[in-house]
């Protein structure tokens, strides 16, 4: 599929043919959409998901994510659900992977990059996790913007591969419990795979903001 008809043809589908299973490989390319999206520092380690596929996952496990996800209809419907995670400690290892990051550039240092920038910048520590315990608030934003940047990849990547897709929102601690999460896990939204139901109205009313409301030029306010 062409990348704008991807993008155009994206919304949030609410009906799934149930019994339709979805391939391994489609799920597996969707994913891959996700780990190649661009990532702050090269930290890599820090979204994160499980995938629960019907008939596959034990069906405790699905009816329980099923629940936690108040059981909205579409939850049962759809044959497949990746449970997006962000995990915070996957920051730790972050300042070893910028240097590699480094080691690979193909450009010169002159913009900035630098091992003494590594070590001695402002977001340097060897713990990342824990230097931010004091800002955790801009930890948490900064891994949820990354987090979203790779969900919204695996929502054009459903698209691109003929499948019905959208986010669902459930609770949180409970979803984390029922995966065996560590503690430095927040589930974050639940993406629902599956064939859509021509048969039904399937994705329902969509309304989308103005493009003069959000984009402007030069100044705050001024139409592009
Ligand atoms: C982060 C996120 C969470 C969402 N959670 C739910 C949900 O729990 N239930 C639901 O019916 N729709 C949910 N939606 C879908 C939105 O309501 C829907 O996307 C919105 O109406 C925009 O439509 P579109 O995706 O078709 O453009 C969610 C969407 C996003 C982006």
């Amino acid at each position: 599929m062409e990348f704008k008809e991807a993008v155009g043809a994206r919304r949030t589908v609410r009906c799934f043919q149930p019994d339709r299973p979805v391939e391994a490989a489609k799920i597996r390319r969707i994913l891959e959409a996700a780990r190649l999206q661009s990532q702050h520092g090269n930290a890599q380690l820090v979204r994160k998901a499980v995938v629960v596929i019907k008939g596959e996952t034990p069906d405790a496990i699905r009816d329980a994510l099923i629940d936690a996800l108040h059981r909205q209809p579409r939850a049962a419907a759809a044959p497949v659900a990746i449970v997006w995670v962000q995990d915070m400690a996957g920051w730790t290892p972050r300042d070893e992977n910028r240097k590699q990051f480094l080691d690979a550039l193909p450009v010169p240092t002159g913009d900035g990059w630098a091992y003494e920038f590594v070590d001695n910048g402002e977001m340097s520590s060897d713990d990342f996790y824990l230097q931010m315990q004091h800002n955790a608030q801009f930890a948490q934003w900064l891994t949820s913007f990354e987090c979203g940047l790779a969900v919204g990849s695996a929502l054009l990547a459903a698209v691109d591969e003929g499948l019905g897709t959208g986010l669902i929102s459930g609770r949180r601690e409970e979803i984390r419990k029922l995966f065996n999460m560590p503690a430095s896990c927040t589930p974050t939204h639940v993406q629902l795979l599956g064939y859509a139901d021509e048969t039904q109205e399937v994705a329902g009313p969509r309304s989308q903001p103005a493009f003069d409301d959000l984009y402007f030029a030069h100044t705050w306010g001024n139409p592009l």
